[in-house]
């Protein structure tokens, strides 16, 4: 149960009062508020089209890996072995269940307890673990009846409506881990990286090949520097890179399992902001749906929280899309592509058929759930196949109908050449946005188990390379967290 007292330790006063108009108290949600510590704790994750395993790529072990230390007097003490990092299905390790071994996807959701256990710190009475690196590659190969249907099982179909070159297109990458050290006398350098490209080695240059990859740095006493990097080719079109900042307990956004991560308190709509300093070097194209901020979590079309029956349980991610040459799908001729209604800072609704105010241009693209009952028409789905569950997206634009929230209003802000430390309002704008539910049914709690950031190269014509630095993350809670992070957050058991 939650211990209320411990609020009083955990409140930092920051004095943003040139931003937020007077002199608040926040608490962060955060294990390393603002990626301030000297020590740190990083861990990486690689998923297929459903945000599973599949199949290890060879002599790479479960694609979950951590790079956890702590630092003391200029050593680093670190935490996780490479033996731990190269653990893969069929070798056993302390707590794995007997159900897990043989199996990739129960594997790799357990691996990620077990390196968790290794990295937690046990500051106050909620412990916390890792921010978490997540890459994705979006090929699907239909005819292997891998990823389930808004849940449920689903027979092989066709190919055609996702990309996939053949034979063992959703596989896991190749993984380099650079342990983090000295690389001077003062500063610090750790790092992932690798490529998809099995037999292919990134030494000797990129050049047709894809490549992920994720350096931190930081100088004693400074703030860790996450600079990613991310290219896709022909063969893996679609790739997605994000630095997560996930729930130390229960389901985050996109998952069916338990999780570990970084918000050991967890943001509810409308009462956080996020703060993080974001530098796009390269854009990654036209296709590149890079997510200033992406916040996820889970629950089901009556509202309830979810508890991992993956037929009623429903992700639910908003995001704003930065890169200035995305247009928007939603717009007066395509009200399907909008969500049914707007609803302002002063709280009034506008439907998407008010086309004298309904603002189209403020809103990518909104897809609604596969397995909601009540929907309004017209109505597009969203991908069935492509999370372990039903989904539901909000893709939002920069429009001046967001200014009140701190967020881009014109396209090209925060974008390449435009670095800047961002005070987004998230929990103002989250509590606004559309979601689906049942008719009838108590609104659900939005209480959000990952908010991440990164980009999404959706299906890129040519090899496109994206780039970009992040630092100062932080997740501000603006009024003390009430008791509802325990009747959310099940804890579940790792093996289902
Ligand atoms: C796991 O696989 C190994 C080797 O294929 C086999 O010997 C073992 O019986 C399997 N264990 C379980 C629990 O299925
Ligand atoms: C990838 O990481 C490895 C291990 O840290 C490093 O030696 C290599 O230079 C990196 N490759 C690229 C292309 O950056
Ligand atoms: C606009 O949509 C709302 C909600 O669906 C509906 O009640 C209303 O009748 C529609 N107005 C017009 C002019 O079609």
């Amino acid at each position: 149960m939650e211990n209320k007292t411990m609020v009083f330790f955990m409140v930092l006063t920051l004095g943003f009062q040139t931003c937020f108009g007077s002199e608040q108290h926040y608490t962060s949600g955060l294990g390393d508020p603002g990626m301030k510590g000297d020590g740190l704790r990083v861990a990486f994750e690689a998923w297929n089209f459903c945000n599973e395993v599949g199949e290890e790529a060879p002599e790479m072990g479960s694609p979950r890996a951590a790079d956890c230390f702590d630092f003391s007097s200029s050593i680093l003490k670190h935490r996780v072995t490479e033996a731990d990092n190269k653990l893969g299905v069929g070798n056993p390790f302390l707590g794995l269940s007997p159900q897990a071994l043989n199996n990739t996807d129960l594997y790799a959701a357990e691996k990620e307890l077990y390196l968790a256990s290794l990295c937690e710190v046990k500051d106050t009475s909620n412990p916390w673990q890792f921010w978490m690196v997540m890459l994705k590659n979006g090929n699907y190969d239909t005819m292997s009846g891998l990823c389930p249907e808004n849940g449920k099982k689903a027979a092989p179909f066709k190919p055609g409506r996702f990309p996939c070159f053949g034979d063992g297109c959703m596989n896991q990458p190749l993984l380099y881990h650079q342990p983090t050290g000295f690389v001077g006398k003062d500063k610090m350098r750790g790092g992932f990286n690798g490529t998809y490209d099995l037999g292919s080695e990134i030494g000797k240059g990129l050049d047709g090949i894809s490549f992920f990859e994720v350096v931190w740095e930081k100088n004693v006493g400074g703030k860790w520097v996450f600079k990613h990097k991310l290219k896709t080719t022909k063969k893996y079109p679609w790739l997605m890179l994000y630095l997560r900042a996930d729930a130390t307990k229960g389901f985050s956004g996109g998952y069916h399992y338990d999780t570990r991560g970084m918000m050991k308190l967890l943001p509810e709509s409308p009462n956080f902001k996020v703060r993080v300093t974001l530098d796009v070097k390269k854009g990654g194209g036209p296709q590149s749906q890079f997510y200033l901020i992406d916040i996820g979590s889970c629950w089901k079309n009556n509202g309830s929280p979810c508890d991992g029956d993956v037929l009623t349980d429903v992700t639910r991610y908003s995001e704003m899309i930065i890169n200035p040459e995305t247009a928007a799908w939603c717009n007066p001729k395509n009200l399907i592509n909008c969500p049914p209604f707007h609803i302002d800072p002063n709280d009034r609704k506008i439907y998407r058929n008010d086309t004298a105010n309904f603002p189209y241009s403020a809103y990518h693209y909104y897809c609604a759930p596969g397995n909601a009952q009540h929907l309004e028409k017209p109505v597009s789905l969203c991908d069935p196949y492509s999370n372990p569950q039903a989904q539901e997206l909000v893709q939002l634009l920069p429009h001046p109908i967001w200014a009140k929230y701190g967020y881009p209003t014109k396209q090209g802000q925060g974008w390449v050449g435009d670095p800047k430390t961002w005070e987004l309002d998230v929990g103002g704008l989250s509590s606004r946005l559309y979601f689906y539910q049942d008719p009838g049914t108590t609104p659900a709690k939005r209480i959000w188990t990952s908010i991440d950031m990164g980009t999404e190269i959706y299906v890129s014509i040519k090899d496109e390379v994206a780039e970009w630095t992040l630092s100062d993350f932080d997740v501000l809670l603006t009024s003390p967290p009430t008791d509802q992070r325990s009747d959310h957050i099940h804890n579940v058991t790792p093996s289902l």
